[in-house]
């Protein structure tokens, strides 16, 4: 049968984009980056995304055009018979476990959408955002809801449709991302920010930032759970995959580094603590706002678009498992997404809970949603990752994953290929993995 196609290029780098793009870029990365010392942090990490991300992303897309199937299909297709295809069963977990906790922070961005128009300069901003995680009713709704849209996407199969969406919509974000950083460096007491965010301190190294910038980076390219494969699958031959990859590379990263120079001045202007953790967006952005004029109105646009940031990231994820379902057992769309899809949504309720009723809940010192958090980017994105990177280095091979990626390609790879996905893309990661483990536990 015809795999349904990307009607263009520019539809493909836009899904990838899409996936790529979310609370990953605005949410997570600042948090990390905070907790991680500042720029030294953000030195290591866009050499992990140049290093290990890039060829990643190049072989999930290499390797699901080559196959035109989901992750597990894909590896079946390769290597029959053997374990391998646990690999890209590994990769459908993930993306059960990362959307369920990724959906109740999604609803935390959604419930902000209302409280904005209530924020004032006056505003208690922490015990603003302390409340609304702790409490039930609310974030139990938002993350409800937002289940349901990706469910309903998925479940229409209408993803494309939701990708030309986002054409129009990520210039927007652009421009207010602009705006916000514009307000947040004016900010008088910005500068000690601007010199945490760009003015590496080296003495700050610690195992933990290289362990945190490779996490992340498997995290914000969507690698490691088959997002990728499954969307490659779908790419026409006419694309070139080293330039695609290269474009949601660099969007990426401009979104998260966008995101840090918003959130990093304002915090120091405002004395909160750049290691706050997971709050740090949601405290300090509303904060921004209120010192601009029509604040609440930008405050708005921006919850929204984060929203919709976060549906074309958890579509992708959604799709994973749904095509899984509809390839290997001939599941339809409409049942495998709501079936699905409400089974994530229960699995998202500990997280939710972790602030409230389960507040009492620690796993090596972590709450419930830190624990989901930890288990899939220290363990099953990179296990997944390492994996990928041996079964492409050694099983596929370079030579067909060179003449894969380098098809209509300006720019022809091979050896540096061969060199980071056989030796050095697993051993670094597996490094990372166990010295994590060993130092968590
Ligand atoms: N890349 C997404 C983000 O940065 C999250 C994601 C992870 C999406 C894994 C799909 C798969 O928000
Ligand atoms: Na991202």
């Amino acid at each position: 049968m015809e795999r349904e196609n990307w009607t263009s290029r520019l539809g493909f780098i836009l899904a990838a984009s899409g996936s790529a793009i979310g609370l990953g870029n605005i949410w997570r990365f600042p948090f990390v980056t905070g907790t991680n010392g500042g720029a030294i942090f953000i030195l290591i990490y866009l050499a992990s995304i140049l290093f290990i991300g890039y060829p990643i992303l190049v072989s999930e897309m290499s390797f699901g055009r080559f196959t035109s199937k989901n992750p597990i299909g894909a590896f079946k297709k390769i290597a029959p018979k053997t374990a391998w295809p646990w690999v890209g069963a590994l990769g459908v977990l993930s993306g059960f476990t990362i959307l369920s906790y990724y959906s109740v922070v999604a609803g935390w961005g959604m419930a902000y959408i209302v409280k904005s128009i209530n924020f004032t300069a006056e505003s208690n901003f922490p015990a603003i955002f302390s409340t609304h995680i702790s409490s039930l009713a609310e974030p139990i709704l938002w993350h409800g809801i937002f289940m349901f849209l990706t469910i309903a996407v998925i479940g229409a199969g209408v993803v494309n449709g939701i990708q030309r969406l986002v054409k129009v919509l990520m210039p927007i974000l652009f421009v207010i991302m602009f705006l916000l950083i514009i307000r947040s460096v004016t900010l008088e007491g910005a500068a000690a920010g601007l010199e945490f965010y760009l003015k590496p301190d080296f003495s700050a190294i610690t195992f933990q930032t290289f362990t945190d910038a490779i996490s992340q980076a498997f995290f914000t390219l969507s690698l490691g759970m088959g997002a990728i494969i499954t969307y490659g699958s779908y790419l026409s031959e006419k694309e070139s995959i080293n330039e695609s990859a290269g474009y949601v590379l660099i969007f990426d990263t401009a979104v998260a580094l966008l995101a840090g120079f918003a959130i990093f001045p304002a915090v120091f202007a405002f004395g909160l603590d750049p290691a706050s953790g997971p709050g740090l967006t949601f405290i300090t952005l509303p904060a921004v706002f209120t010192q601009m004029p029509f604040g609440i109105f930008f405050s708005v646009i921006f919850f929204l678009l984060l929203t919709i940031a976060a549906l074309t990231s958890s579509i992708s994820m959604l799709e994973v498992v749904v095509s899984f379902l509809i390839d290997e057992y001939n599941w339809q769309r409409k049942k495998a997404s709501y079936l699905m899809g409400f089974l994530i949504f229960l699995v998202g309720i500990p997280p939710l809970l972790g602030y409230s009723s389960f507040s009492n809940f620690s796993f090596l010192g972590m709450d419930v949603l830190d624990t989901y958090d930890w288990f899939s980017n220290y363990i099953l994105l990179p296990g997944c990752g390492i994996l990928t990177s041996i079964f492409v280095g050694h099983i596929w091979g370079i030579e067909n994953l060179t003449k894969e990626a380098n098809k209509n390609s300006r720019f022809k790879m091979g050896s540096i290929y061969a060199l980071l996905l056989k030796y050095i893309v697993p051993a670094v990661v597996l490094f990372m993995m166990i010295f994590n483990i060993y130092q968590t536990v």
